[in-house]
């Protein structure tokens, strides 16, 4: 059967890729992809975006299954467009990915349901976003309440950097609509985790664990990127918070969801800041929802996936989610990202790149933002590549990664040389 997924990270590279394991799909096609989808095997690139166009091609070609990997085209509402043609889609409806599409629909949600999350205000009048800022003091989180990217988050650490966020986004209009009303919210602190599901709209079966590297420099320092790494499984996540957070965050989203009128299916992704303590009363508040896998979480989790993953989404579409189990290898996957000269502020493109290897059963390099120009391949965008491993333990999977980078190269690359610390520190 043939396959469509939209998007051209990292992610999507790894869903092409590992969606073509299954002895059951024949092709992938990745709209609009990118030079990793193009030069893969039975991966064909599709220069489309626009939802009617991407079902009109899906019934022309026979389509069986689409995948949507980044939050833009659902947030437009692509999910929503399939399905009223009778074309199967997993993904969320515009509806439910406001979770991730308004940070003031998900604080309005979390409240409602009392799912644990900092405490917050949103605004659209300045005069009182300051007031607000002066009344709590720094530090304090100004958000962006639509899509930005990345970029709608400021984690202030003086109450000057707060009133500036807030000028920028609702004097300057400096993230479009986007910014044109703020969250205003508590700092927390702790270990970050990312924790994603799948949702048919009743069941969930949960993901491997993971953790992100948001900070472009080693140590968590310099300014936050789309990530610059990922780790699967986060050992943060013990039995223990596992169990607390299905209890505490995820049974009731996807039951808050349902109450509301706007089941959710997909993926569902919460952001979360684990507070000290031990396992049983340490706090867990929820950062943030997507409402798609992660990039780069996806690219080490699914490395760890031993069992076919179109079954999965098959079971995603049809409602019986509660019927699918995912083998996964208990070994540790890590991704390093290496990103391009400039990244993140204006990155540089058009630099050549080599040294790529061939797919290994315990190493794989997934294409984000690189591109085939007259049969040479480029980078194309900020982040480049990710290179994933998979070995026995977090030390052992670094030293395969990293052998791998060094024998990668293009002029300007960045890329961090402590994936994984926190893990290490643990161990
Ligand atoms: N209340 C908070 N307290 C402390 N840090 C926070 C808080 N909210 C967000 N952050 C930090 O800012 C980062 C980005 O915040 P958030 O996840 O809400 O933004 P986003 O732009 O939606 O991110 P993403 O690109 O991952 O979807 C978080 O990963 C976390 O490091
Ligand atoms: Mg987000």
């Amino acid at each position: 059967m043939k396959l469509l997924v939209i998007g051209s990270g990292g992610r999507e590279h790894a869903l092409a890729w590992k969606l073509l394991q299954s002895p059951r799909v024949s092709h992938v096609f990745v709209a609009p992809g990118n030079g990793g989808t193009a030069t893969m095997a039975r991966s064909t690139n599709l220069a489309l975006s626009d939802p009617d166009a991407l079902a009109d091609f899906v019934k022309k070609e026979g389509i069986a299954l689409t995948v949507v990997g980044p939050e833009a085209p659902l947030a437009l509402g692509v999910v929503d467009t399939f399905r009223a043609q009778g074309l199967k889609i997993f993904g969320p409806t515009k509806a439910a990915a406001q979770l991730e599409s308004s940070k003031d629909f998900a604080k309005a949600f979390m409240v409602r349901h009392q799912i644990p999350t900092a405490a917050y205000q949103t605004f659209t009048d300045p005069i009182a976003a300051h007031a607000y800022i002066e009344a709590q003091g720094a530090p304090i989180v100004v958000k962006a309440d639509g899509l930005a990217a990345g970029k709608g988050v400021v984690v202030a650490l003086t109450s000057r950097e707060a009133h500036d966020a807030v000028d920028a986004m609702l004097g300057d209009g400096s993230l479009g609509a986007a910014g044109a009303r703020v969250v205003i919210e508590e700092c927390l602190l702790g270990e970050e985790a990312s924790f994603i599901i799948l949702c048919d709209g009743k069941n969930i079966l949960p993901l491997a664990t993971s953790q992100d590297h948001k900070r472009l420099q080693d140590a968590d320092q310099g300014p936050n990127t789309g990530g610059m790494g990922a780790y699967s499984p986060a050992p943060v996540v013990s039995a223990a918070i596992h169990a607390r957070v299905m209890r505490e965050v995820i049974t009731p989203t996807i039951e808050g969801m349902k109450a509301d009128g706007i089941p959710f299916t997909g993926f569902l992704y919460a952001g979360l800041m684990i507070g000290d303590g031990d396992d049983a009363t340490r706090p867990i508040k929820v950062l943030e929802f997507n409402c798609r896998l992660g990039d780069p979480e996806t690219q080490p989790i699914l490395m760890r996936i031993r069992s076919d993953f179109l079954e999965v989404f098959e079971h995603g579409v049809a409602g019986t989610l509660n019927q699918s189990v995912i083998d996964w290898d208990p070994r540790t996957a890590l991704g390093v990202v290496m990103a391009s000269a400039n990244y993140p502020s204006t990155p540089r493109v058009g630099d050549s790149i080599a040294g790529i290897p061939a797919a290994q059963s315990d190493c794989v390099v997934f294409h984000a933002g690189t591109a085939l120009k007259d049969g040479v391949l480029q980078t194309s965008g900020g982040r480049v590549l990710c290179i994933t491993a998979l070995a026995d333990n977090v030390r052992a999977t670094q030293q395969r990664a990293y052998d791998v980078v060094k024998s990668i190269h293009f002029d300007g690359a960045q890329y961090r040389t402590d994936i994984g610390w926190r893990a290490l520190e643990k161990n």
